[in-house]
C-alpha cells in the first residue's frame, strides 16, 4: 500500500495500515513495533526465534496484527522494511532474504566499533551506502539511528518533538518512511540522499558519546530549531 502524504495533525488509528516487517527483536526494533503497532499498523517481526518466550512477549505487546516469524517469512508482502540487526550481523542476515529489488528498506544500523568506542565507516562512504550496495535495486532509506531505542519508545519532551532525520535515494520510499517517523511521535527532517549517511552515522556516534561517555544518559535527543 502506498504511503499517504505525511500528516503532522493529527491521524486516527484506523485511517490507514502499512504491513511493516521488523528485522532484530532488540531494543530498535522492539521500540519501533510496540509504537507502530499501537498506530494501527500490522507488523511482523523476523527474529532468528519467532517462538521464543522474548519475541512471543513482543508480538503480544505490538498491536493485534502482530506476528513473528523467521526474517525470510517476514518481509513477505511487507511494505517497508526496518532493518534493525547489529552492524556486523548486517551482511548475512541481508543475504538471507533474497531479492529485495524495490524494496522499501529502512536502515537504522551504526557501524560501530566493539567497544562503542568509534564507527568504521564514515566520511567517503557509510552503512547506508553499503547496504544499499548489498541489496541492489531494494529502496533503501536512512532513519532511526540518531536516537535511542529508549527515547523511541516516546520522543516527546514536553511540547516539543524530537528530530528524526532521514535521508534516501527513492521519493516514494522516503514518503513511506516520513510517515512512519511521523507515526512513532518524531519531527520528521530529510537530509537528502543516501550518501547524507556519512553525516548521519557520525552524528550517532556523537549522540552514543554523549550519553554514554559524557554522562547525558540515553533519555536525551537531537532537536532542530527553525526561525
Ligand atoms: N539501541 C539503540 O539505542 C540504537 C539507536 C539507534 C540505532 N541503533 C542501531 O540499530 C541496530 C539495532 O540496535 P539494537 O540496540 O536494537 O540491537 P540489539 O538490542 O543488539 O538487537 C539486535 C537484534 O538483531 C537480531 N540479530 C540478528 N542477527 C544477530 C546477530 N548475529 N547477533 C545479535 N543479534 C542479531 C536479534 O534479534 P533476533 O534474535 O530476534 O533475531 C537482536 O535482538 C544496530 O545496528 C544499532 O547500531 C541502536
Amino acid at each position: 500500500m502506498a504511503a499517504r502524504t505525511p500528516n503532522t495533525q493529527t491521524r486516527t488509528i484506523e485511517s490507514y495500515s502499512l504491513k511493516i516487517a521488523i528485522l532484530g527483536t532488540g531494543g530498535v526494533g522492539a521500540a519501533l513495533g510496540t509504537r507502530w503497532g499501537a498506530a494501527g499498523h500490522a507488523v511482523t517481526y523476523g527474529s532468528r526465534a519467532p517462538q521464543s518466550e522474548k519475541v512471543q512477549q513482543l508480538v503480544a505487546n505490538s498491536g493485534k496484527q502482530a506476528a513473528a516469524k523467521s526474517p525470510r517469512e517476514a518481509i513477505a508482502g511487507a511494505d517497508a522494511i526496518l532493518f534493525a540487526v547489529p552492524w556486523p550481523a548486517a551482511r548475512e542476515t541481508l543475504e538471507q532474504l533474497g531479492d529485495l529489488s524495490g524494496r522499501t528498506l529502512i536502515d537504522c544500523t551504526n557501524p560501530l566499533l566493539s567497544d562503542m568506542s568509534g564507527i568504521e565507516l564514515g566520511h567517503i562512504i557509510s552503512a547506508g551506502e553499503q547496504i544499499a550496495a548489498w541489496v541492489p535495486g531494494a529502496n533503501v532509506v536512512k532513519a532511526f539511528n540518531t536516537a535511542s531505542a529508549k527515547v523511541m519508545l516516546d520522543p516527546k519532551f514536553g511540547e516539543h518533538r524530537a528530530t528524526m532525520f532521514y535521508c534516501g535515494d527513492d521519493a516514494a520510499a522516503k514518503l513511506t518512511v516520513r510517515q512512519l517517523i511521523d507515526d512513532v511521535g518524531f519531527e520528521p527532517v530529510d537530509a537528502g540522499s543516501l550518501t547524507s549517511s556519512r553525516y548521519l552515522e557520525p552524528l550517532a556516534m556523537l549522540y552514543i558519546h554523549l550519553a554514554v561517555r559524557q554522562g547525558l544518559g540515553s533519555n536525551c535527543a537531537f532537536k532542530i530549531m527553525r526561525r
